[in-house]
């Protein structure tokens, strides 16, 4: 799906083509398909997805960004009695295509802000995205209907979160979790390679980059879903060899002498210096009171480590801190009390906050953090301190936990299941309920990751703190 080929021979035909056949004799076919929303991290080719099916439709493609959009005027056109009035984007986009049948993208449509001036833009949208209402949409500026059913509209969004109720109704999801390691390999081996060495000026002759190399840029240099950060990292190889072969620096040390050099996974820091990313697991939850995470952001899942202490003196006082939103700070209250309420079973003395004060912490303070899903894992770290027994290193756990200690389900698994392989995590516990999200994961991530469903706060200390 990666829109290489850009301004190549084989592009200008295709281009030629395009146009000799748009507009299409006679009517071009309708289209009442549903209205598609790729939802994803960043760098997942949501976008470049969208491009792919113009192509392979034979259809224009217009792209219009809705990030930071305010106004209704900016979709549907101002009045002509404005000064200055244009016509809305959407007319604008259709312009520019010049033709009634585009693949159209709205693109970061959870980027929309409302609060303008003049209304709010997502309800301009609700009519353009309504498949019954849109074959006269009305432009304020060209006040005539422009018939936008043959349009096939594609949106895309990093979350669904702030996406407007109604919106996101008219919309068929389709979630891009993320790529797994050896996906990402395979688009840098057939796309982003070919891409960079073209860009830099090289042709395939000129180095060899192994796949030792680029295993280690994914493992080391990089940690992210998608893959704009690799594709940067291969373009800097790109240009370390292209400096070199215009002789501007030194052959690098063992990079085969004159012949021409071959990037391989020992000699990677030589082009691209210390690897940038840690494996922190194992050192962060080398200590008791500390449990390991997954949490869904924007750019993916992440892990996320829970710190609690328990100090001398105190006045039973439960301090939580690291930019916690509410939903978490009352998640914390709940593990806090449950571990209160059930200190038999759970095998802590009774008595942990008559003299103590009990501190919660959440690093990466700068972060604003919230969700429910970080319950069971606040549970895990306050026995974990109670106990003075590290948690295994090798879990990551999410879930929400009830006041009666249940494990409730909680979202983003897939992107969870992602996050933690990238980690090195061997075994993810996961709420029982969320056990059919498990056959949405490919069958390279399900064989690498144990995954341990549970109901109870006593099955995940049992994966996480085995006695
Ligand atoms: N499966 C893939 N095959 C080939 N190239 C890919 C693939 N996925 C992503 N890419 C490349 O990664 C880059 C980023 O992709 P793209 O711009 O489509 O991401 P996006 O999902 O739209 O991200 P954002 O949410 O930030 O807009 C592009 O250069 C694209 O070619
Ligand atoms: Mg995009």
């Amino acid at each position: 799906m990666g829109d290489d080929h850009r301004g190549s021979p084989r592009s200008d035909l295709k281009a030629q083509q395009e146009a000799a056949r748009e507009p299409q004799s006679g009517a071009p076919p309708r289209i009442k398909g549903p209205i598609l929303c790729f939802v994803g991290p960043p760098g997942v080719g949501k976008t470049s997805l969208g491009q792919s099916i113009a192509r392979a439709m034979n259809r224009k493609f217009v792209r219009i960004s809705l990030g930071g959009v305010r106004d209704e005027a900016e979709i549907r056109g101002h009045r002509r009695t404005y000064i200055g009035a244009i016509p809305g984007r959407i007319v604008q986009a259709l312009k520019q295509a010049g033709a009634i049948n585009p693949v159209f993208m709205l693109d970061e449509i959870d980027k929309i802000t409302s609060g303008g001036f003049q209304g709010d833009p997502a309800a301009a949208l609700l009519e353009v995205l309504d498949p019954a209402q849109n074959h006269s949409f009305r432009d304020h500026y060209l006040e005539i209907n422009v018939d936008l059913s043959r349009v096939l509209f594609i949106a895309t969004a990093n979350q669904l979160g702030t996406i407007h109720p109604a919106l996101l109704d008219r919309m068929e999801i389709i979630s891009l979790a993320g790529y797994t390691e050896d996906e990402k390999l395979h688009i840098a081996r057939r796309y982003l390679i070919p891409r960079q060495l073209e860009e830099n000026g090289l042709t395939a002759g000129m180095v060899t980059i192994e796949d030792g190399a680029v295993g280690r840029m994914i493992a080391k240099y990089t940690r992210e879903a998608g893959v704009r950060g690799l594709e940067r990292q291969i373009g800097a190889v790109a240009r370390k060899v292209a400096a070199r072969v215009a002789g501007a620096i030194p052959v690098p040390v063992g990079a085969g002498g004159n012949g021409p050099p071959t990037v391989t996974a020992a000699n990677l820091t030589e082009y691209l210096g210390p690897p940038k990313v840690h494996d922190e697991v194992s050192f962060r939850v080398s200590r008791p009171g500390v449990a390991t995470g997954l949490a869904w952001t924007e750019s993916g899942g992440d892990v996320l480590f829970v710190e609690a202490s328990l100090l001398p003196d105190g006045h039973g006082n439960i301090i939580l801190t690291g930019q916690l939103g509410n939903v978490m700070q009352e998640s914390a209250r709940a593990a806090v009390s449950h571990i209160r309420a059930a200190t038999k079973t759970l095998g802590v003395s009774g008595d942990f906050l008559n003299s103590h004060d009990l501190h919660i912490h959440v690093p990466a303070g700068a972060i604003p953090k919230d969700g429910p899903s970080a319950g069971v894992t606040m549970a895990t770290a306050i026995v974990s301190a109670l106990k003075n027994q590290t948690v295994r290193e090798d879990v990551a756990m999410t879930g929400e936990i009830t006041l009666s200690g249940l494990v409730l389900p909680v979202g983003g698994i897939r992107e969870k299941a992602l996050a933690a392989r990238r980690h090195g995590i061997k075994t993810l516990v996961l709420p029982a309920r969320n056990e059919p999200d498990l056959a949405e994961l490919s069958p390279e991530v399900k064989k690498s990751l144990r995954f341990v469903p549970v109901e109870t706060l006593e099955q995940v200390l049992a994966a996480a703190l085995p006695t």
